[in-house]
């Protein structure tokens, strides 16, 4: 009977299709195509009254038995897909709680920063206070205390930033006896030391005082590979009965010890500073050739990182303190200087050109 091999055929192809539909929107067109009102099971159904009265309840028995099929595996096929559409989502949706998070980028302390914070982590263990200071200050702080005479070159404008003070005119201080270089010369300058922060300190606290002082100075200096125009002091300052040069140098040589490791030698070179007497400029040993000599140290053998000496009577009476009770020292360090030695560094001006390859290395 033609319409038996019709059934055979459409039940082959209907399971075929029904195997191999990749999504449930193809599945839904098989679907249609075999079972729905136009769709080729139904066309044949409708056929039947053309059938003998013999043959039709065989063939009517048939097709429900293969519309039966088709439909179960319609809806076995069915639930396959949605199955997997379903895992398909919820693997495109899911979080990995196991993953491990993506660190926002999160800069860090400037070199220099750090080694200013090494130093301040060194001296407050000993027991020093930290102090603060203002850049801007008067030729009160940042020279007379200090027992600067008043002829003294660093002040004059070639060595010291001066703020304008529109109060005061270039007559006035032709008139007040200022010879012409230091015209435009007034009262409020930018510190060029931390040294100033001793005095405020010292008009504060009576001894035993045990200072440090971190801080950024200004200079106008033109920029070069051994000269900033802004660069970062550690000013220190001890004031106590029976402070020795000897304590000077035992502090100072645990501090170079400390920043450049216990092989690097410190030499103390005579030297001047108004506020401090004697004085010296305190050397460490070269960390590129160890003391032969090389380029970097300019075949000295050494390099200068800081200025220091005992505390001058003048400067303890200038700040109300009896000299002859108490003696101290003070050191001014320079934190560029320490970084370059560390580093090695050719340049100061690596230092502040922001240069991320630069800065990225520390
Ligand atoms: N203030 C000096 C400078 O800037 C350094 C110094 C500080 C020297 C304290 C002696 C004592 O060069």
């Amino acid at each position: 009977m033609a319409i038996v091999d019709d059934l055979k055929t459409i039940e082959e192809e209907a399971a075929a299709g029904i195997a191999g539909a990749a999504d449930l929107a193809q599945l839904d067109q098989i679907r249609v195509a075999v079972t729905g009102k136009k769709g080729s099971l139904t066309s044949v159904l409708r056929g039947m009254g053309q059938l003998s009265k013999e043959e039709r309840p065989v063939v009517g028995k048939l097709a429900n038995e293969v519309r039966g099929r088709v439909e179960a595996a319609l809806e076995a096929r069915k639930a396959e897909l949605a199955a997997l559409e379903l895992e398909a989502k919820i693997a495109a949706d899911a979080v990995d709680v196991t993953l491990p998070g993506r660190r926002p980028a999160v800069g860090h302390q400037h070199l220099i920063k750090e080694i200013m914070q090494e130093a301040e982590d060194f001296f407050t263990g000993l027991g020093y206070v930290v102090e603060d200071g203002p850049y801007v200050d008067t030729t009160y702080y940042n020279f007379t205390a200090l027992n600067a005479p008043e002829d003294h070159p660093s002040r004059s404008a070639r060595d010291t930033f001066y703020v304008v003070d529109p109060s005061k005119d270039d007559n006035e201080l032709l008139e007040a006896g200022h010879n012409t270089d230091r015209l435009g010369i007034s009262e409020l300058l930018l510190r060029t030391q931390t040294s100033g922060v001793q005095v405020h300190h010292m008009e504060a606290h009576k001894p035993p005082i045990y200072m440090i002082c971190p801080g950024t100075v200004f200079r106008p200096d033109t920029a070069d590979a051994n000269h900033l125009p802004q660069f970062n002091q550690i000013e220190g300052l001890v004031v106590d009965e029976g402070i020795t040069f000897g304590d000077l140098k035992g502090t100072l040589d645990a501090f170079t010890k400390a920043m450049f490791g216990e092989e690097r030698a410190t030499r103390y070179r005579p030297h001047f500073f108004p506020f401090t007497e004697p004085s010296c400029e305190v050397d460490v040993s070269c960390g590129v050739c160890h003391g032969e000599g090389c380029s970097f140290c300019k075949h000295t053998g050494w390099l200068e990182i800081l200025g220091a000496g005992m505390v001058d009577p003048n400067v303890l009476e200038n700040c109300g303190i009896d000299s002859e009770r108490y003696t101290g020292f003070a050191f001014g360090i320079g934190a560029e200087r320490v970084a370059a030695l560390r580093y090695d560094l050719p340049d100061l001006r690596m230092l502040v050109t922001g240069d991320m390859r630069f800065l990225e290395q520390f």
